[in-house]
């Protein structure tokens, strides 16, 4: 009987409206993102996926409530590399990034922009560096919180030049871009899911992409490496993840569903449009996402821990 409800509660699935959980404020990268997906993944699925934005601590504030989450597919997360650093930056975890999820698939790797107010004094990323370093204590850098991507590439700058910076903590860097616009804090390293559209309005400055090569969509940006701090790379790399339990043919519809979405020409024009692109489909699988994390759990942890960067 329990086998044949279970399989039941999977072909009718989904008969209901879905809830995707952001762990960052509306109107910031990772909200963009799971906007586009859930749009398309809810034609494919013929259910409405709505976003819930659940904000603080760098992520994993959402992370937590969806541990805790009814694994019956009706609660999704879209998270991004933080969830691979939240593991090491928090000793006192509620939840743990691998056992409490069911990975469903990779989403996109997404470029991130250093970027400062309009009216920032450095004309270029050397610059940058020389007046960060002449007035450290002065100048301030957003993050989204510890476990936020900003917060992960301001630790890697920050290391970089041996300088530790006051930063200003929000619940996403949508909010940190409208103070960045106002002027009210001086610079911060956002993707270009965020960036892109003030890049090119000319309402903050760029310095550099922390690509390997150049965004085609931001031809004219440098790369971190040609602008003046070589090998200073980081992409912020999405996935999308249910509670652990999740029952495997509703997390095969899922899979389905996002690489559908990840096919889909209104998605890719939107990411190109934004600097990035979908993951190759072959990624976009629930194998490629547990492997995924695993590696990048093991490759950010001695990084962390070198850097001393703990929220607790
Ligand atoms: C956001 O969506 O606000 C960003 O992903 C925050 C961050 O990770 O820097």
């Amino acid at each position: 009987a329990l086998l044949s409800s279970a399989l039941a509660h999977a072909q009718q699935y989904p008969n209901k409206t879905i809830t995707m959980i952001v762990p960052f404020a509306a109107g910031g990268p990772t909200d963009t993102v799971a906007r586009l997906v859930a749009q398309s993944m809810g034609t494919q699925l013929k259910q409405q996926i709505i976003i819930e934005n659940v904000g603080g601590a760098g992520g994993t504030i959402g992370a937590a409530r969806v541990a805790k989450a009814a694994p019956d597919g009706y609660t999704l997360f879209l998270h991004h590399i933080g969830h691979s650093t939240a593991p090491t930056l928090y000793r006192k975890l509620s939840y743990n990034s691998i056992d409490n999820f069911e990975p469903i698939g990779l989403i996109t790797d997404v470029p991130m922009t250093f970027v400062a107010r309009k009216d920032f004094p450095a004309k270029d990323l050397k610059e940058l560096l020389a007046y960060v370093k002449a007035n450290k204590d002065r100048v301030t850098y957003a993050n989204a919180g510890v476990g936020s991507a900003s917060h992960l590439c301001g630790m890697l700058f920050m290391t970089a030049i041996g300088t530790e910076l006051t930063t200003v903590p929000y619940k996403g860097t949508g909010p940190a871009m409208n103070d960045l616009l106002g002027g009210q804090i001086d610079f911060m390293c956002d993707q270009t899911t965020n960036t892109t559209g003030q890049i090119k309005g000319e309402k903050i400055k760029v310095y550099g992409v922390t690509t390997k090569s150049r965004v085609p969509s931001l031809p004219n940006v440098p790369t971190m490496n040609e602008a003046g701090l070589p090998g200073f790379e980081v992409a912020v790399w999405h996935g999308l993840y249910a509670p652990k339990g999740t029952p495997k043919p509703v997390v095969d519809k899922l899979a389905s569903a996002l690489q559908y979405a990840l096919k889909d020409p209104n998605v890719k024009q939107r990411f190109a449009d934004l600097g990035t692109e979908p993951v190759a489909q072959n990624r976009a699988t629930p194998e490629a996402l547990r492997t995924h994390l695993k590696s990048e759990i093991d490759k950010w942890a001695p990084i962390i821990k070198k850097a001393g960067a703990y929220a607790d």
